[in-house]
């Protein structure tokens, strides 16, 4: 091998590694001026500061060692957790714990789920999870590793769950439901109730998978936007899963996971001791975890409060309303499915949409795609603000060209 890069035989200052760096990132898409659909997040200037500031003070604490050594970031975690049970109306009795994502926050309410359908019996191994066919493959990531199916279902027109289809395809082995608060694909909450009831019929284990939108869900509702219920309110759901780091607007890493009962976070739980140091429990799937991501997220949390994440919640619906009707007022687009947060999903009938996609590429926007249905895709944030006026007339001039040309794109829907 020629081209590998060799370890440094010496070292370098900060301000040529800096330079360096800014070099590297010199290239990427234009994401601080709204120009990528997905990735990152932004509510507003006070938070993201705080965010930083609060990383940066405990950046090279272990969250791991909370118990131990770090007891203020363990305070930090407690109060988070605590802080996410009152917003997502759980009972008394409830627990729940950070996690470094909605994949690892995933993870662990499968294997829960996973070791109370052992223990409760009555099902056959390998256990299933029957889920829309708009769930977040993180599903199928903890299904792999633990050997667990998912049976995926079409969705109904609207985008959501189709709870009938749903119900048809539970079997005897079927562990877990999933529905999403709301989906990544087309940004609309699945019919919890109607899931959480026939979990309770069926005695399953109900997950809602709220990553992307469980810290701004019950904001848009406060702003009298008509999202519907997903959280612990509803009796049926056992589980939740809800991403700080994407519309909590904490600095990744972060997320967090819910369980309705105690009993059921002790089986997420890690426990080990044949080894030198005796007990070994771990809530998450990482040991080490970045201390500043827990102090942040806590920080951004208190700062932002009820009232500032309603404030950026009527900002966000003020800017997904003028998106859409940007965006539907161009002849020959149309929404795929009525958003209930901030992600849009349109297409087209008369043209390629991704020949639309391609266009605004050359125009250094980075397309996010959907193939099924063929669409475009975007999950906005106030970074997309700035963009929004250049977006729909590139978007526009990009639409016209292709009805003009006919053309037709070879460009493949990818995450
Ligand atoms: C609905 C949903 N669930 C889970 C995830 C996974 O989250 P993460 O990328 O933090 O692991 C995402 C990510 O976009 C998501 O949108």
């Amino acid at each position: 091998m020629t081209d590998r890069q060799a370890f440094p035989k010496r070292g370098s200052d900060w301000p040529a590694l800096e330079a360096e760096m800014a070099a590297m990132s010199g290239g990427d898409i234009d994401w601080r001026g709204g120009r990528t659909p997905l990735f990152v997040f932004d509510g507003d200037d006070g938070a993201r500061e705080v965010g930083r500031r609060a990383f940066m003070n405990y950046f090279d604490q272990n969250a791991l060692g909370g118990k131990r050594a770090f007891f203020g970031l363990k305070r930090m975690e407690d109060e988070i957790v605590e802080m996410g049970l009152d917003l997502f109306r759980a009972p008394m009795g409830a627990a729940g714990n950070l996690t470094t994502g909605g994949s690892e926050s995933i993870f662990l309410a499968v294997k829960a789920c996973r070791d109370w359908a052992r223990a409760r019996g009555g099902m056959t191994e390998p256990f299933n999870i029957v889920a829309p066919f708009s769930a977040h493959p993180a599903f199928n990531k903890a299904g792999d590793v633990m050997d667990i199916a998912v049976h995926r279902l079409a969705t109904g027109a609207d985008g959501r769950a189709d709870a009938t289809a749903l119900a048809a395809a539970t079997d005897g082995q079927t562990m877990m439901l999933v529905g999403s608060a709301p989906c990544f694909p087309h940004g609309v909450v699945d019919p919890i109730a109607e899931l959480g009831e026939l979990a309770a019929e069926r005695d399953i284990w109900l997950h809602v998978d709220a990553c992307v939108g469980g810290y701004l869900a019950p904001f848009f509702q406060r702003i009298g936007r008509p999202v519907p219920e997903f959280d612990f309110a509803i009796p049926g759901v056992r589980s939740l899963t809800a991403d700080l780091h994407k519309f909590g607007f904490c600095p990744k890493p972060a997320s967090t996971v819910f369980y309705r009962r105690a009993e059921d976070h002790d089986r997420g739980v890690f426990q080990f001791e044949d080894w030198p140091h005796g007990p070994f429990a771990t809530a998450t799937l990482s040991g080490t975890r970045a201390g500043g991501a827990v102090a942040a997220a806590w920080a951004v949390l208190r700062h932002l409060g009820e009232d500032g994440y309603v404030r950026v919640a009527r900002d966000l619906a003020a800017m997904t309303d003028a998106y859409v009707a940007g965006i539907t007022a161009i002849d020959g687009l149309h929404l795929w499915a009525q958003p209930d947060l901030t992600i849009i999903n349109f297409g087209a009938h008369a043209f390629d949409i991704f020949a639309v996609a391609e266009r605004l590429e050359q125009k250094g926007w980075l397309p996010g795609l959907t193939r099924s249905p063929k669409g475009l895709h975007a999950m906005l944030s106030m970074y997309h603000e700035p963009a929004r006026e250049q977006y729909l007339a590139d978007l526009a001039e990009a639409v016209a060209r292709v009805r003009e040309t006919g053309g037709t794109s070879q460009l493949q829907a990818r995450y």
